[in-house]
């Protein structure tokens, strides 16, 4: 994704605590105390400017939502969303995923999306995909037993790898459709880049899982 400097970003997020935490120095967040209550919590990993996330918080008032995503750049824009209609159920997360096992306890997450994932196609830069052993083990110390993973793109060779890469692990496909848009599954909430990428006439592939 090309990443624009946004003036003031770093800023903003500074100034909001209490809608975005930049986990800077990967301290460990209590997540009993951040929402102050004991609703599941679900996170969004790469989230983008936070379309997703945002309404899936709003529509799902008795779910936590963590949106994370690593740039400033990108995740102001959902900040911007929160700070005109905040959402007690919704908290803003900057940090790279890599650093997630540090920053939450285990067994405390009940469902981890990843939306268009950056599909990084060289080989040398497979470790970068969200989808790498690598990553599942951070999800499988994160989530608690029989939670899923969602997990939807618009790009066939990352579908491929992932799908090959969560069977591997193993993790059990508990469901999966190769073309979204056109199928029976109710209640799809398109993200910035699905809105993109279907309008150009890609189909959209989504999968869950289970470890
Ligand atoms: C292609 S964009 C998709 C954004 C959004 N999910 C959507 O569907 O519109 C992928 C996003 O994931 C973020 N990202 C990639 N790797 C990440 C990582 N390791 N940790 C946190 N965010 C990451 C990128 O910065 C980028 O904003």
């Amino acid at each position: 994704m090309r990443l624009r400097y946004v003036k003031g970003a770093k800023e903003l997020i500074a100034s909001k605590p209490e809608l975005i935490i930049d986990n800077i120095n990967n301290e460990f967040i209590d997540l009993d105390k951040l929402f102050n209550n004991d609703f599941p919590i679900h996170i969004e990993i790469g989230m983008g400017k936070g379309k997703f996330v945002y309404t899936k918080a709003k529509q799902n008032p008795n779910i936590n939502f963590i949106g994370i995503e690593r740039f400033d750049s990108v995740i102001v824009r959902a900040l911007e969303k929160a700070i005109e209609e905040p959402l007690s159920n919704l908290m803003l997360l900057r940090t790279d995923a890599s650093d997630l096992r540090e920053i939450f306890g285990n067994k405390t997450i009940e469902r981890v999306y990843l939306n268009f994932s950056d599909p990084w196609p060289k080989d040398r830069h497979a470790k970068r995909r969200l989808t790498h052993k690598n990553f599942l083990n951070i999800y499988k110390d994160l989530l608690k037993d029989n939670c899923e993973l969602h997990f939807k793109t618009d790009n066939k060779d990352l579908f491929q790898f992932s799908f090959e890469e969560l069977t591997k692990y193993p993790m059990n496909i508990t469901y999966m459709e190769l073309d979204l848009h056109n199928s029976d599954f109710k209640g799809n909430i398109m993200t910035e880049f699905e809105e993109k990428f279907s309008r150009l006439g890609n189909k959209i592939y989504k999968l869950t899982a289970i470890f």
